[in-house]
């Protein structure tokens, strides 16, 4: 453990760790074609927390399944949040090879079809639409933040934030120091100046001690930390912590909104893992009673398939001209805008916020059989079919212990997910999945928890996960 308590063998922020007994045993498990590719991966890559060593090495993707190089199948219920419509969908497929086909690049100072198709399509969906917003696109999500920051320094003339220790923002110098996750700011020296942190708000757990729940995690500290130091221009938070499910209090948002204008500070919601649609609303702020400043969305944005972010933001910041905000050289992809129209075309027409409602409500029932029956079982938490099962110690094991041994257990079994915070299976299931395969998924879960527990046998290595060589 570091001093700090987290734990890069087991992890402890972002995911699952990279460097436990668990991890190597799995690893030298591995097939021939896996473990050479996992060690060509650790001989050419730098090795660095939640990445090399890796997992496993995949060779293909589709729908709900990850193909690992020895054959096997696994249902991915992690997909890195990107996920949304299952793996290489093929309307994105097809809209990004006709887009690549037709406009392989647009450079910088052009303009093309698909990227103002893209930007009025994402700017209508907002409160006002066309007229009351504008937008940036990126090439991440991180570099994305990074634009919302500078936009946030103009805008206000303010070069400090405020946000939440252990929130994610990207792994970039900007977005890590305005990120609150030890992982990603530890030794590196002076980070960017003027972000400060607050503990994050939990829905029922008020760090402070607070007792009013509606409004509790210290909505008044927030306010005097607004009110005394002058040099933050912004708040950037998730709506919904990640990587662990973390809910706000009710009417958090609503009452932070009303501060930030009272302060004169912007509200950036980083939506990149969380939107569109896995919430079970287009965008996560409409069920959160605030409208942000500044909205960041990315990952599955570009439908699973190609790197895109974009900024949206008011309209009247729109007032700096001279500055460079963004320019970056994918900035205004024709293919990954492609990608982002074909996607946003599918959640509409396949009706997939609906879809994500409907798989959350059912993970969560399920998952409350399984509580009644696994005391170690803390707490389950959902926002669509964004599902968080928070784990408690158990015969003398720790809740990390039991939730990577959770981990180890399911993916013996064919069923992928990650580990949030140490303590929290996260359940992220294409939006797109059939009801036969989410069921089949939570009962690989139920049994690894049984296993990881102690409480069951583990499976029997011919009834391993599917095997499609
Ligand atoms: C909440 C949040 N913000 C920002 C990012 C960074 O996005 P990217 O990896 O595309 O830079 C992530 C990625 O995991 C994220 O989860």
């Amino acid at each position: 453990m570091t001093a700090r308590g987290s734990d890069p063998a087991r992890g402890s922020g972002e995911g699952d760790g990279n460097r436990s007994p668990l991890r190597a045993a799995w690893r030298a498990a591995r097939g021939p074609n896996g473990r050479a590719l996992l060690e060509a991966d650790e001989r050419l890559f730098f090795r660095q927390i939640l990445s090399t060593p890796c997992l496993e090495a995949v060779v293909g993707a589709e729908g709900p399944w990850l193909l690992t190089a020895d054959g096997t199948r696994l249902l991915d219920f992690h997909g890195n949040s990107v996920h949304q419509l299952g793996h290489g969908h093929p309307r994105v497929l097809a809209a990004i090879a006709r887009a690549l086909a037709e406009l392989p690049f647009c450079p910088r100072r052009f303009t093309n079809p698909y990227a103002v198709r893209l930007a009025e399509r994402l700017v209508a969906a907002m409160p006002g639409g066309i007229g009351a917003w504008k937008c940036l696109f990126a090439p991440s999500g991180s570099v994305a933040i990074g634009i919302a920051l500078k936009l946030a320094r103009l805008a206000t003339g303010r070069y400090g934030t405020l946000a939440f220790w252990d929130s994610f923002h990207g792994a970039g110098l900007d977005a890590a120091s305005v990120g609150g996750e030890p992982l990603f700011r530890d030794r590196l020296g002076p980070l960017l100046p003027g972000a400060r942190h607050l503990p994050p708000p939990v829905r029922g757990r008020c760090r402070f001690g607070c007792r009013d729940p509606e409004h509790g995690n210290c909505l008044a500290f927030l306010d005097e930390t607004l009110a005394r130091a002058p040099e933050i221009g912004a708040l950037v938070a998730e709506p919904v912590r990640w990587t662990t499910v973390g809910l706000p209090p009710p009417g958090y948002w609503r009452a932070v909104r009303e501060i930030c204008d009272r302060r004169g500070a912007l509200l950036i919601f980083d939506e990149i893992p969380a939107s569109p649609a896995r919430t079970g609303t287009l965008f996560l702020f409409e069920q959160m009673d605030a409208v942000p400043d500044v909205l960041v969305l990315g990952k599955g944005l570009g439908g699973g398939a190609w790197p895109l972010a974009a900024v949206l933001a008011r309209a009247e910041l729109d007032r700096f001209p001279d500055t460079a905000i963004g320019h970056y050289t994918h900035e205004k992809s024709p293919a990954g805008a492609a990608a982002a129209l074909a996607a946003l075309d599918v959640v509409a027409e396949e009706g997939l916020c609906g879809r994500a409602r409907n798989l959350g409500a059912r993970m969560v029932e399920r998952l409350a059989e399984l509580r009644a029956r696994l005391p170690f079982v803390r707490e389950i938490r959902a926002i669509g079919a964004m599902v968080g099962v928070e784990l408690g110690p158990a015969d003398g094991r720790p809740a990390t212990a039991l939730a990577e041994r959770t981990l180890y257990a399911a993916l013996r079994r064919g069923l992928s997910f990650k580990i949030g915070g140490g303590r929290v299976v996260t359940l992220c299931p294409p939006l797109t999945i059939a009801s036969e395969l989410l069921e089949r998924a939570l009962s690989i879960l139920a049994e690894a928890l049984l296993e990881a527990s102690g409480d069951a046998a583990p499976p029997d290595p011919d009834r391993d996960s599917e095997v499609v060589r």
